[in-house]
């Protein structure tokens, strides 16, 4: 029976669409013949994504406009849902699209699959710190692939914004702050979760996003107002979205804020001029959530239909959760307010995408219970995610040699409200994986049997329950196992001390004002720190966190992030020494809030430094130093590595031609390990100020104990150009500084021109 049902909407479409061309070809030609034969209300439904959670199967929908939803879908007006997941659910609303719709057109099925499906990695920001570009490309692909068993077709993800400013609680999903780092995760989470052939059953489209400048809201407060100008936009906001084209990510999602007083949503220079135009995009551009209405409220929009008309001109092609577009675009094509070819542009756009995921050769291909079980949670993607998070994890600090553990004979006091935690590992979106499943810091280091382990929680990070969407309660008020805590500590040869973020602290609409510690974390650590000295501090946090006081006292300190489901036995391997960590950080950590935004790539001003130490009218704060706590690419390593004797082929060159800068890495120390060894430019005047340095390439070296390897990079045209006065991308002749290091601190430079 529903073979039959498939079939006759199926020849119905091929009759329709295909029948006068039997020798159609071409993806092109293929929505082309479909869009001949659409009504304006089937290619408006195209445009149009509805949110799932919704009874599709009984008669009575559940709630508010379900009922409407569950008509357009039956009636062609739904061309895509999100938030639809597992392969039942998933099957009842395409099989309504395909077998009950006139033309049959399956549904693209959109989720947000931001750092794992059901297995968790570490999240966005964590990985970025591991600059393992095939390591994060694994990890996408793992998403995918359980994702795609699960009935989904389409993630939005990855986000690419940049960002410097660690109040807003989306960095945890970016790849940081710098365009570079940003721009090859933007690369290869792409190429994960798409892969080399997306009809494949185990690869799904994915979303760059949010176009554009998203993360350069004001004060870090989420959805506020972005204003910044050309060269910024340029040079720092767009690079990471040209890298998500070259790596052929086949939608777009814009963003709620306004840029410069427009709105994303309405912003016809992004999204027609800059993207469609200029970078000759042909994937399609989803509006976030509810950012279509949500322009009236800008006050950019005087109404619904107004946004629609906007919206659509300005170049978005699917309206989410608006409902703007199935309400309003038939009727302002009927006036004349909207053109039919920018309707017929979106559409083709949409359904050229569907036709590349195969959806129309089998709209099931994502739809198979037997490999739904099987897939999902399997044991090579729980490697998969562990290997991922030793990768993410970066040793800020390691004094008296602390770290590694030894393994045995060792009393350990393991203190924390996140230590044996299962719930805030697993970080902020997560929306597939299940509450409380992550390996706890606890249950790692149990799998150590050697030692002498005892735990205590010490305080609680939060009073009330830890729900997604009710209100974090901070503890700032019950002490009451500190006592415990402290008595344990000053019997024990070591305390690992686990404190930081709760999962939803961070991420969407999770803004902070402070970078401070939560709660009474910081005083349980001080207090432990009283009587016991040898702590290891074990950070888990969404964001860079000020904590100034901990780098100043507490002799090693280990940046855990949230690592998703295996986040113990990654932490627990690396402090043991099972894994030598090689992470290095995506984003500046500041010295105070104050500090903020601060990154590693601004400009000199005209008054970088004190000339004396009597003047006082340079560019400063009287309080605390310019200098951020961590800067942007720091990281130790259980290994000691050494920068020397830095070369140039060229002292100078012509734009065309390129220099090969090398130096020696060499680890000092008896321990194998990874170093990341970073390159930085910078130009020293330009028609454009250009910052003090920039990050241009790195390269992730392994050396033996006490090897040396000669490591080089090649300083091409593209490392040299960037977005001129003229408004291109250009080098100018000049003189540059190369510097080449283990952060964006260092020293290690040379000198060459331009010609
Ligand atoms: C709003 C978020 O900004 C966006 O990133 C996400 O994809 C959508 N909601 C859908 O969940």
């Amino acid at each position: 029976m529903k073979k039959i049902k498939i079939g006759i909407c199926l020849s119905l479409f091929l009759n329709l669409a295909f029948g006068q061309q039997p020798s159609v070809k071409t993806i092109d030609q293929k929505v082309d013949s479909l869009l001949s034969i659409m009504t304006i209300k089937e290619k408006i439904g195209q445009m149009n994504q509805y949110n799932g959670f919704w009874n599709v199967t009984g008669p009575t929908p559940v709630e508010g406009d379900a009922a409407n939803k569950y008509d357009h879908l039956k009636s062609g007006l739904v061309g895509s849902m999100l938030n639809v997941r597992g392969v039942e659910e998933v099957l009842k609303v395409q099989k309504i699209a395909v077998e009950e719709t006139r033309l049959g057109i399956p549904l693209i099925i959109g989720f947000d699959v931001i750092h794992g499906y059901k297995t968790l990695s570490p999240i966005p920001l964590a990985e970025a710190a591991s600059w393992d570009l095939e390591a994060i490309r694994k990890s996408s692909e793992i998403a995918a692939t359980e994702a795609a068993a699960s009935g989904i077709n389409w993630t939005f993800a990855p986000m690419v914004d940049i960002s410097r400013d660690a109040r807003w609680g989306r960095v945890m999903e970016g790849s940081g702050e710098d365009p570079y780092l940003g721009g090859k995760i933007a690369y290869a989470r792409v190429k994960g979760f798409q892969g080399d052939d997306l009809t494949s059953p185990n690869t799904i489209a994915a979303t760059a996003k949010h176009f554009a400048g998203y993360g350069f809201a004001e004060a870090g407060r989420d959805y506020n107002t972005v204003d910044v100008g050309t060269s910024t936009l340029y040079n720092i906001i767009f690079p990471p979205f040209q890298e998500a084209i070259k790596a052929d990510v086949k939608t777009f999602m814009n963003s709620f804020n306004e840029l410069n007083g427009i709105p994303a949503t309405g912003n016809a220079f992004l999204q027609r001029e800059v993207l469609k135009g200029d970078w000759n995009y042909k994937g399609f551009m989803v509006s976030d959530w509810g950012s279509m209405i949500e322009m009236i409220d800008h006050g950019y929009a005087k109404d619904g239909k107004h946004a629609a008309e906007l919206a659509l001109n300005a170049g978005s092609d699917m309206d989410m959760e608006s409902y703007v577009y199935v309400k309003y675009i038939e009727e302002l094509v009927a006036e004349g307010k909207l053109d039919i070819a920018k309707v017929d542009d979106a559409v083709k756009r949409i359904l050229r995408v569907k036709f590349e995921l195969g959806l129309f050769d089998d709209p099931y291909k994502y739809c198979d219970l037997g490999r739904e079980k099987k897939v999902i949670g399997q044991k090579a993607h729980q490697e998969g995610v562990l290997d991922m998070a030793k990768k993410s994890i970066v040793l800020l600090k390691n004094e008296n040699e602390l770290l590694p553990l030894k393994k045995k004979g060792q009393k350990i006091a393991l203190i924390g409200p996140l230590a044996a935690d299962k719930n805030s590992p697993l970080g902020s979106w997560r929306i597939a994986g299940d509450d409380n499943t992550a390996i706890s810091v606890l249950e790692g280091m149990q799998e150590y049997k050697k030692n002498k382990l005892t735990y205590q929680e010490g305080v609680k990070l939060s009073i009330g329950e830890n729900d997604f969407v009710k209100e974090f309660k901070v503890n700032t008020t019950d002490r009451t196992g500190i006592t415990e805590a402290v008595a344990l500590a000053k019997k024990s040869d070591v305390v690992v001390m686990v404190i930081g973020e709760y999962s939803y602290q961070t991420g969407e609409a999770r803004s902070r004002t402070s970078l401070d510690i939560p709660g009474l974390q910081e005083e349980l650590l001080k207090e432990v720190y009283k009587v016991n000295k040898n702590v290891v501090l074990v950070l888990m946090n969404g964001r860079p966190l000020a904590i100034t006081w901990e780098q100043e006292n507490i002799p090693t300190i280990v940046e855990a992030w949230h690592l998703g489901t295996q986040s113990g036995n990654a932490i627990a391997q690396v402090l043991y020494g099972d894994y030598n960590p090689s992470g290095k950080l995506p984003m500046t950590f500041p010295k105070n809030v104050g500090q903020v935004p601060i990154y590693y790539n601004h400009k000199n001003t005209g008054r970088p430094t004190n000339p004396g130490d009597d003047v006082v009218f340079w560019s400063h704060y009287s309080d605390v130093s310019n200098e951020p706590l961590y800067p942007f690419g720091h990281g130790l390593s259980y290994s000691k590595f050494e920068y020397s004797n830095i070369k140039l082929s060229a002292n100078a060159i012509t734009e065309n031609e390129k220099i090969r800068v090398s130096f020696t890495l060499k680890n000092t120390s008896n321990i194998e390990g990874k170093e990341v060894a970073q390159l930085y430019i910078k130009d020293l005047f330009a028609s454009v100020t250009r910052p003090v340095r920039e990050l241009k390439d790195f390269k992730m070296v392994t050396l033996k104990p006490n090897e040396s390897k000669e490591v080089s990079f090649d300083i091409t045209k593209e490392k040299l150009q960037f977005y001129t006065a003229n408004n291109k991308w250009e080098v100018e002749p000049g003189n540059f500084k190369v510097f080449v290091g283990g952060s964006s601190k260092t020293s290690l430079e040379a000198d060459f021109s331009v010609k």
